[in-house]
């Protein structure tokens, strides 16, 4: 099973493509890359052999600035474009990550016609949409990464604050991958319990302790934040489009939370790119998985898809 990575000299790229490289489901690995950038990725693909050497992993890795070798990839990962500063929001790198994103949908849909294309690049929501527009592939396979990541992220900082594993964490961000994200609390549990009970026995720690909104800011913050520190953001994202690439390839039939085509959302807002949980498999999208919301996470979800709808607009101009 093929994978290629557009824009895998980036450290989000390079991040993911280590990563993809571990995975069983994983057989070919494409890395594309600019002609300024191949001696670099030559020298990524000769370290990445060497530590699944220790692992005892075969996969086939290889790099080139043709677009051609995207044929016959099962899915094509996108991390190219300028990246963000942090002081800068999602949004302002999106007329110009659009023309980048524009330019490789139509390669991808020229070469590699029967691929699922995952859009990693900021502002992802309205990069997906581009992606789908210009690549003009079935809605089913066109995604995005946002969502999914701040999920993992809302799930971290809860595991760590009730001291319980992860996987016990059932919660999800939808919305927007930015400041108009939707944490769906009305239907967050801990070990299948939902949370105001759980809080409301305060089992091992103490729930009034737990700081929601601040937890939530943190979870929109998160990629500013890292980037402040260490100047990007890679292992997070990379995890996360692994996670999302093994469902398909395993068609493990997982629900994950990624940017997708919703239709007449709201009034005026015919067709807009945005975070919903989907069933996802060997084919793609299978099906966007109904949401049951209170009515003030229905408001903030119609203020995103209203917001990135608007967004789209500025930007596809
Ligand atoms: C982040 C980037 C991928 O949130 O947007 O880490």
């Amino acid at each position: 099973m093929k994978v290629s990575i557009i824009g895998s000299t980036g450290r989000v790229g390079r991040a993911a493509a280590f990563c993809l490289a571990e995975e069983q489901s994983v057989m070919e690995l494409y890395l594309h890359a600019r002609k300024s950038s191949l001696e670099q990725n030559k020298g990524e693909i000769l370290d990445i052999n060497d530590a699944l050497a220790a692992k005892g992993v075969r996969v086939k890795i290889n790099t080139s600035s043709n677009l051609e070798n995207l044929k016959d990839s099962h899915v094509v990962v996108i991390t190219a474009g300028i990246p963000r500063t942090p002081d800068m929001e999602r949004m302002e790198l999106g007329k110009e990550n659009a023309r980048i994103i524009a330019e490789y949908s139509l390669k991808i849909a020229k070469y590699a016609p029967d691929s699922i294309i995952l859009v990693v690049s900021n502002p992802v929501d309205v990069m997906t949409y581009v992606a789908l527009k210009y690549s003009g592939f079935d809605k089913r396979k066109v995604l995005g990464l946002g969502n999914h990541l701040d999920s993992l992220r809302l799930k971290n900082y809860m595991a760590r604050h009730f001291d319980v594993h992860v996987s016990e964490i059932h919660t999800r961000v939808i919305g927007q991958h930015g400041p108009y994200m939707v944490p769906l609390l009305s239907s967050t549990s801990i070990g299948g319990i939902p949370i105001e009970y759980y809080s409301a026995h305060d089992y091992f720690t103490d729930y009034k302790s737990f700081d929601l909104k601040h937890t939530i800011e943190n979870v929109i913050n998160a990629g500013s934040y890292i980037i402040s520190k260490k100047g990007a953001t890679e292992y997070g994202p990379a995890f996360a489009i692994a996670n999302i690439v093994n469902t398909i390839l395993n068609d493990e039939n997982q629900i994950l939370t990624v940017s997708t085509l919703v239709e007449d959302l709201a009034e005026g807002v015919d067709e807009v790119c945005l975070g919903v949980p989907v069933k996802l498999g060997y084919n793609g999208i299978e099906g966007v998985v109904p949401v049951q919301m209170d009515q003030n996470e229905k408001q903030a979800f119609i203020d995103a898809a209203k917001f990135i709808h608007e967004s789209t607009k500025d930007i596809m101009i």
